[in-house]
């Protein structure tokens, strides 16, 4: 499967993306994963650093910084096993140069799943949420907890809280999403690759309403 996980931030792409991954055997890129691991050098350039700044505040990456980034890394969407992508697009001109990307390519979208989730929850989620310091496996402080509080379960590191999930930063990108990214659900409907999943209850329940929506569109 060539996939899009589409929805509000803190909606569960993440945790989906990693159970699909499993289920499917596709590849996953993830461009907020890509900036947070680009965060860690000492030199950054300055598009990088402006970039890492919008990012601290909850704002968008510009649109130019992420296809580059995308176009460097077409190599995952060219994998046999498919991709999966999570963040990515995020805005109408971000998914037309992923269909031109593709069409070079020679291949096509097979679906997006759209995730939708009630905003209590979704702050629920965001301001809940636990990110090991070392080897980024994601918790939740209720939903999803490590045996040892603040410990990660899989290499004993910290865990902490991403900088954007302060509630400052929160309300900036659910506006982002509401402005830019929102109307993409529009785009992709208009040319029937729109699958709607709603994200309430658990990953394992997500995971099975994600994979019948792909058996019944395939
Ligand atoms: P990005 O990293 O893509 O963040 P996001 O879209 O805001 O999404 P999140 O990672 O916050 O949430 P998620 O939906 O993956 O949820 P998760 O599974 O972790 O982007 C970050 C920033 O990078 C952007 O703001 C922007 O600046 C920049 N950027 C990235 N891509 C860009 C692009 N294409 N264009 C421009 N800028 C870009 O789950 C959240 C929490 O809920 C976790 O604690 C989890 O354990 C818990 N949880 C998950 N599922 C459930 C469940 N079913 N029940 C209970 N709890 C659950
Ligand atoms: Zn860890």
């Amino acid at each position: 499967f060539r996939l899009v996980l589409l929805g509000p931030p803190g909606v569960g792409k993440g945790t989906q993306a990693e159970l699909l991954c499993h289920s499917l055997g596709t590849c996953h890129l993830s461009t907020g994963d890509v900036f947070r691991a680009a965060s860690c050098q000492h030199e950054p350039s300055p598009a990088l650093k402006s970039a890492l700044d919008a990012m601290k505040r909850g704002e968008l990456v510009s649109d130019g910084l992420v296809v580059t980034m995308v176009e460097e890394r077409s190599g995952c969407l060219a994998c046999c096993g498919g991709f999966l992508l999570d963040g990515f697009p995020r805005t109408v001109a971000q998914a037309e140069a992923l269909d031109e990307l593709l069409q070079g390519q020679g291949v096509a979208l097979d679906g997006v799943l759209s995730y939708d989730l009630p905003l209590a929850e979704i702050v629920d989620r965001l301001s809940g949420r636990r990110t090991c310091s070392k080897c980024k496996a994601v918790y939740h402080v209720t939903a999803r907890p490590p045996h040892k509080e603040g410990i990660c379960d899989l290499c004993g590191n910290a865990l902490i809280q991403r900088e954007d999930d302060r509630p400052e930063a929160i309300r900036v990108r659910m506006q982002a999403y509401e402005e830019s990214t929102r109307p993409l659900a529009d785009y992709y409907a208009r040319t029937d690759r729109l699958l709607s999943v709603p994200a309430e209850g658990s990953p394992e329940a997500i995971l099975e309403r994600s994979l019948r929506e792909l058996q019944e569109q395939s």
